[in-house]
């Protein structure tokens, strides 16, 4: 079996699908590991290392996936790397197959088996698979590593002979992986920290790490939860009372991190302009979920800036490839999880179970078509758009050309 590992082309991506362990792993169990040139330097991991663990390094890209069996990749496959994939070979990576079905129909059309690893379900037995758990933890440490940094005081209370410095107030919005490192993360720092859910069960877990919970609507959020542990989407009479108790709490903020999400959706907006308005100069907001849109309406996706009246807005993306060498090992530890229950001996190859969950829930595509219900839904619901929009364009043409023979 031959894993192949590229190196990822994707701006500000510093993440690499390999480790030293995971190599070591893999050659134990008689694979060869394949790594592009170069695929580590973002997470300070030079050729070297990855071949003194045992791996070859291949020039570029298609050297790399060339007579691969399996592909491992952070991010999905570019148009110009899909084109150099065959069929029968497998791609493991995060997709992002609800937000971008057409991604996982241009892999589907390469011939190639394709498993979406942020489509893992959240099963016990497949926590240690989960990549959106493991990226997600490091992001809430560094988002307030981030904040601490951007802040213009200091996170502990200190008792100095020149006086006392009262702690930080941090309140994080948002409880699920992201949000309890961040609670975690403000709290070893020394912060005075408050949190807040739609989710009941967290109320007791932001306890536990010693933060204040905000309460909104206990009757309202018995319901918030899916069986898959994710929140609903709430209704705007929720929405109404929550804006009500964060409108009170966050003029006494000196640190916000916001993880809200509701997955396939656009993130909720839980901070609004005037509510950022009557927060203090010098507070941080970091908004995680700007890839999402934002749980701040003023927060721009990418950007960091400071607002009129001086609260400065953190919509960094990719907080997990700050922490690229971390990342990476976790990342390409969860992925060693979800394929080695599959090696089988005696062959020497995997041979995934097409019943076992994490791998039912995961494959998007295979032999040319897709596999996975809601990515066909996700697909559809696009099409007619895309349509539309032709539609639209062929009549703004015809308009044009109406007026262009008017005009002649
Ligand atoms: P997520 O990233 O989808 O959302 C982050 C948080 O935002 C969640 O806690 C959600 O309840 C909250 N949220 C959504 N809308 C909100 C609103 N309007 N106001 C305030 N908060 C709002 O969630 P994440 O971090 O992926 O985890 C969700 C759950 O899944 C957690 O309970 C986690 O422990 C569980 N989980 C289970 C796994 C497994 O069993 N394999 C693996 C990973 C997570």
């Amino acid at each position: 079996m031959r894993i192949a590992i590229p190196k990822e082309r994707g701006v500000g991506e510093n993440r690499v699908a390999a480790s030293v362990e995971v190599i070591g792993k893999l050659t134990a169990l008689g694979c060869t590991v394949v790594i592009e040139a170069d695929a580590g330097e973002g997470a300070a991991t030079p050729d070297q290392t990855y071949k003194d663990a045992g791996a070859e390094i291949a020039k570029d890209f298609a050297a790399t996936v060339k007579g691969a069996d399996m592909v491992w990749k952070i991010t999905p496959p570019t148009k110009t790397e899909a084109s150099k994939l065959t069929k029968g070979q497998i791609v493991a990576a995060s997709l992002s197959a609800l937000t971008d079905p057409q991604g996982a129909e241009m892999l589907s059309k390469s011939g190639v088996t394709g498993f979406a690893m942020e489509l893992m379900p959240r099963i016990s037995r497949a926590q240690s698979m989960d990549i959106l758990s493991s990226q997600a933890n490091l992001a809430g440490y560094k988002a307030v590593l981030n904040a601490a940094d951007t802040y213009g005081r200091a996170f502990p209370m200190m008792m100095t002979a020149a006086g006392t410095v009262p702690p930080a107030r941090a309140f994080i919005m948002g409880v699920g992986v992201a949000g309890l490192q961040a609670i975690a993360t403000a709290k070893r720092l020394g912060a005075a920290v408050s949190a807040t859910d739609v989710r009941p069960a967290t109320k007791e877990q932001v306890a536990s790490l010693g933060g204040k919970f905000l309460e909104v609507d206990p009757e309202m959020e018995k319901e918030a939860e899916t069986e898959g542990g994710y929140a609903k989407e709430m209704p705007p009479e929720y929405f109404e009372k929550q804006k009500q108790k964060v409108r009170d709490h966050l003029p006494k903020q000196d640190i916000v991190v916001t993880t809200a999400l509701i997955p396939g959706r656009p993130a909720p907006k839980l901070i609004t302009k005037d509510m950022v308005e009557s927060m203090k100069s010098g507070a941080v907001i970091v908004d995680m979920a700007a890839e999402a849109g934002g749980n701040c309406e003023m927060t721009k996706p990418g950007e960091i800036f400071t607002t009129p009246n001086g609260v400065i807005i953190d919509g960094r993306l990719n907080l997990p490839s700050m922490l690229a060498e971390t990342a990476s090992s976790l990342f390409a530890k969860n992925l060693f999880n979800f394929v080695s229950p599959h090696f089988d001996k005696e062959s020497g190859k995997f041979a995934f179970d097409e019943e076992d969950k994490t791998v039912e829930g995961t494959m998007v595509c295979k032999d040319g078509k897709i596999t996975n219900e809601r990515v066909s839904e996700a697909l559809s619901a696009k099409k007619p758009a895309a349509k539309k929009t032709a539609a639209k364009k062929s009549a703004a043409k015809k308009t044009t050309d109406t007026k262009d023979e008017k005009g002649a």
